[in-house]
């Protein structure tokens, strides 16, 4: 566990990005994977961007996935497993780097055939508790012709990330601008931010 950590923090020390493989070990990818299409099937998704993104988006399609917040009230074996894993990165990224993280919050999203979203920072305008951006696809066999690639924005060049099953991506909030390309095929993640306060 401490040396996906460390590779992940690492790539991120390195390159702005941190992007490491198997975050999570399969059998917990696939409990969670299953999950997220039970709450889809059972309409438990909501489309994001209600709340406090709504004053930024206004009436403009800016993204297209439906979300559903992790929480351990919900007592799920594999939601409190992935957490656990949460909870150990947190305490490992604030001893070795003194980040002071203080809490996070993550929700799984799916994005279907034919949505996307915008490129944006992960940061509201009135609150900046987001320090940094945390991202684990669960998508088996993720085909190049099924776009759905996470661009990122840097200075002089863009990155492109596919969504591969239980690859992590980590990045600085306020920092880094990025997109979600359209997507030909449902596309699945847990996403979530470390917050400072
Ligand atoms: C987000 C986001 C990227 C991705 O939810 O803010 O940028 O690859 N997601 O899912
Ligand atoms: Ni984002």
């Amino acid at each position: 566990m401490q040396e996906n950590f460390n590779l992940l923090i690492n790539s991120f020390i390195d390159f702005n990005v941190g992007i490491g493989e198997d975050f999570l070990k399969p059998e917990l990818s696939n409990q969670l994977r299953i999950n997220l299409k039970r709450l889809f099937d059972t309409d438990k998704m909501l489309f994001a961007g209600t709340g406090t993104e709504h004053l930024i988006q206004e009436h403009n399609i800016i993204r297209g996935d439906v979300i559903y917040w992790l929480d351990r009230s919900h007592h799920d074996q594999s939601e409190n497993a992935f957490l656990d894993i949460i909870d150990l990165f947190v305490l490992h990224l604030n001893e070795t780097c003194f980040t002071g993280i203080k809490s996070y919050e993550f929700h799984y999203a799916l994005y279907n055939e034919g949505s996307f979203y915008k490129k944006h920072l992960d940061q509201f305008r009135n609150n900046d508790s987001r320090a940094y951006t945390m991202i684990i696809y669960l998508n088996e066999h993720w085909q190049q012709a099924d776009g759905g690639e996470l661009r990122i924005h840097h200075i002089d060049s863009m990155q492109l990330i596919a969504p591969e099953n239980g690859r992590c991506v980590f990045f600085k909030s306020n920092e880094l601008l990025h997109e979600v390309l359209l997507t030909h095929q449902p596309r699945m993640s847990i996403t979530g931010w470390l917050k400072t306060s």
